[in-house]
């Protein structure tokens, strides 16, 4: 019940203003974001770099309904992915993009066009774009927007949610060569018609997933921080003999980051999603509709006002 509460305050002004305001919310949100400027997310990126992660950067802001909003998102990517070029980082991070950020909601084709411009300058900096999945109702807009912007750049990837019933239907259809596919459980809200609501039918839809990633031809990505799901990962990766740097690990940033560290120790490819901007809200609401426990930190922070 927390759950759909917290997610349906995402869209609720007066929640993201009490949230936003209350003293003590920012140090709990500093947990799960790693800054508010391009600075601060080129500085973390070579500090995870420096520890043998990679990184994969959310430039936070979605749900654009402004033609202008969406070209100015276009362009603070592009300059993020020059940032990390001048760095030397292009090699070890690159950008997940909301198309809800770039004017998925206006206008399909707009939004295609501004992810292109994205596409591009990820290939002029030398890295790649994951498009992330967002609301059940975008999923197959965002899928007809990936195979356009696939002609252009084979590389990008995609997020592919497990508590969606249609999920393996799609891994099936992106097991292909050259494919990238991040395989997440899903952090919205969505009808029993359309999705699992059950947390043990959206693990054994996961593991059914990855059956079908690991032993098709693409790059499986395994977004979770599921004990269980991490060792079923490495157990069928052994199983359909992929070497290491067949598939790789995803975590976000600030959730179990000592798990995170003895992946990439053993060897394993292993990337930190890092969310920076200052539109945390809707990403910081997620965080906390998934483990009850860290609102129990932002009551606390609330009491103290
Ligand atoms: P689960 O929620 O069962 O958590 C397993 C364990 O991980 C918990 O017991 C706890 O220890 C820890 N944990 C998980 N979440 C935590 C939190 N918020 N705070 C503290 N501990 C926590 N979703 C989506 O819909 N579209 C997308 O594009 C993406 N992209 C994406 C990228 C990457 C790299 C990751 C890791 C995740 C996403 N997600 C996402 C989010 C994903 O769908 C899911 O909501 C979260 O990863 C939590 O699910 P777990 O698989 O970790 O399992």
């Amino acid at each position: 019940m927390f759950r759909h509460t917290l997610l349906a305050a995402t869209r609720n002004r007066a929640a993201r203003r009490i949230v936003e305001t209350a003293p003590g919310t920012r140090r709990i949100v500093r947990r799960f974001v790693a800054g508010e400027t391009t600075d601060d997310a080129v500085d973390v990126t070579a500090e995870l770099a420096g520890e043998g992660l990679l990184v994969s950067l959310d430039a936070l802001g979605e749900d654009t309904l402004d033609t202008a909003q969406a070209e100015a998102n276009v362009q603070d990517l592009a300059d993020l992915l020059g940032r990390l070029a001048e760095a030397g980082l292009a090699g070890k991070a690159e950008v997940s993009l909301k198309l809800s950020a770039v004017g998925q909601a206006l206008d399909e084709p707009f939004a295609l066009e501004n992810a292109r411009k994205v596409c591009a300058a990820a290939h002029d900096a030398g890295t790649t774009v994951t498009l992330d999945m967002e609301e059940h109702d975008t999923v197959e807009s965002t899928l007809r927007v990936l195979t356009e912007l696939r002609r252009e750049f084979p590389e990008t990837g995609v997020a592919i949610q497990s508590y969606l019933r249609r999920s393996e239907e799609y891994c099936a259809e992106l097991a292909h060569e050259g494919s990238r596919v991040r395989l997440c459980k899903g952090a919205y809200s969505a009808p029993e018609s359309i999705a699992f609501t059950d947390r043990v039918e959206i693990d054994k839809s996961f593991v059914r997933c990855l059956r079908v990633l690991m032993a098709g031809q693409g790059y499986p990505m395994l977004a979770t921080h599921d004990p269980r799901l991490i060792e079923i990962g490495g157990a069928l990766a052994t199983l359909h003999d992929r070497a290491p740097s067949d598939f790789e690990y995803q975590m976000l940033y600030g959730i179990r980051p000592q798990e995170q560290r003895r992946l990439a120790g053993e060897g394993a490819r292993v990337r930190i999603y890092v969310a920076f901007g200052r539109e945390w809200y809707a990403y910081f609401m997620r965080r906390l509709a998934e483990k009850p426990a860290n609102l129990g930190f932002l009551f606390r922070s609330m009491a103290s006002r």
